[in-house]
């Protein structure tokens, strides 16, 4: 399967009517995402694996017991995508890019460390997930389109494509915010049984919510990004008729 990558125009009218939804949207996203920092990666900095495991705080139980690298790798991929997931709604704040140009520069650095640390970390934890080989291959190609964006968008902007930088960071991170959506498409998986009137036990109804969002987490995401990109005509993926 080959690709073309071609531009897409969009009407200014378009243009004009999202820039108030577009406000709405960075803001939800920037608060869902100091919310899961807040409640999902903070904890695991409070105490030991092994008392969060006893208080059955998040994946401690499971990682509590892991091998002591890949309980490094926890922490590595915890901090690196708490600072992804923070810094990433500022590099699309336009007005922070045109008055503070040399700031964008230098969180964007930031970020796409925090991408790199963290996407190597849970490419190492991957393995370890309590999903199994769902949770191996989902989260790992996660991890992978994680690093492979994050480095086309750097490569685009040392080229000086700017067009190509923006879609790259919009693909980049729509995969940053799986953090999110996995934690949003949890309980919904995890309560539609009940609401469906289907038999419901809490363990057996957690292990089908989670062995779907180590994909459904993140594909939903890059469509979305993609829609996004045609919608602002920067550089979209075309495949050929
Ligand atoms: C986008 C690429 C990402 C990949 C490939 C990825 C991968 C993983 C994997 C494999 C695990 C272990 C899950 C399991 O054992 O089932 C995990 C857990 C975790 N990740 Fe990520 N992750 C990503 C992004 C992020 C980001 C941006 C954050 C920022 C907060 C984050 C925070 C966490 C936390 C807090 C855990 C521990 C699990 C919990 O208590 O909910 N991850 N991640």
């Amino acid at each position: 399967m080959t690709r073309l990558i071609e531009p897409v125009r969009t009407a200014p009218a378009v243009a004009r009517s999202g820039g108030v939804r577009s406000r709405v949207g960075w803001t939800f996203v920037l608060l869902t995402a100091v919310a899961i920092v807040a409640f999902s990666a903070v904890p695991y900095f409070s105490a030991s694996l092994a008392e969060l495991a006893e208080r059955e705080v998040g994946l401690a139980p499971t990682y509590a017991q892991a091998h002591p690298l890949v309980q490094g790798a926890l922490y590595a991929h915890i901090a690196g995508g708490a600072v992804a997931l923070l810094a990433g709604p500022l590099q699309f704040w336009r007005g922070l890019r045109a008055r503070l140009p040399r700031l964008h520069r230098w969180t964007g650095r930031v970020y796409l460390v925090g991408v790199g640390i963290g996407g190597v970390a849970g490419l190492v934890i991957a393995p370890s997930s309590p999903a199994g080989y769902v949770g191996l291959f989902g989260f790992g190609a996660l991890g992978v389109l994680w690093l492979i964006t994050g480095w086309r968008a750097y490569r685009a902007i040392r080229r000086g494509d700017v067009p190509s930088h923006r879609a790259w960071m919009i693909r980049n991170y729509a995969l940053t915010y799986a953090a999110v959506t996995l934690r949003l498409w949890l309980p919904v998986l995890l309560l539609a049984p009940l609401a469906l009137g289907l038999p419901w036990e809490f363990d057996a109804a957690f292990a089908d919510a989670y062995a779907a969002v180590p994909f459904l987490s993140w594909l939903p995401n890059l469509v979305v990004a993609e829609w996004l990109i045609r919608r602002r005509g920067l550089p979209s993926y075309r495949l050929p008729a």
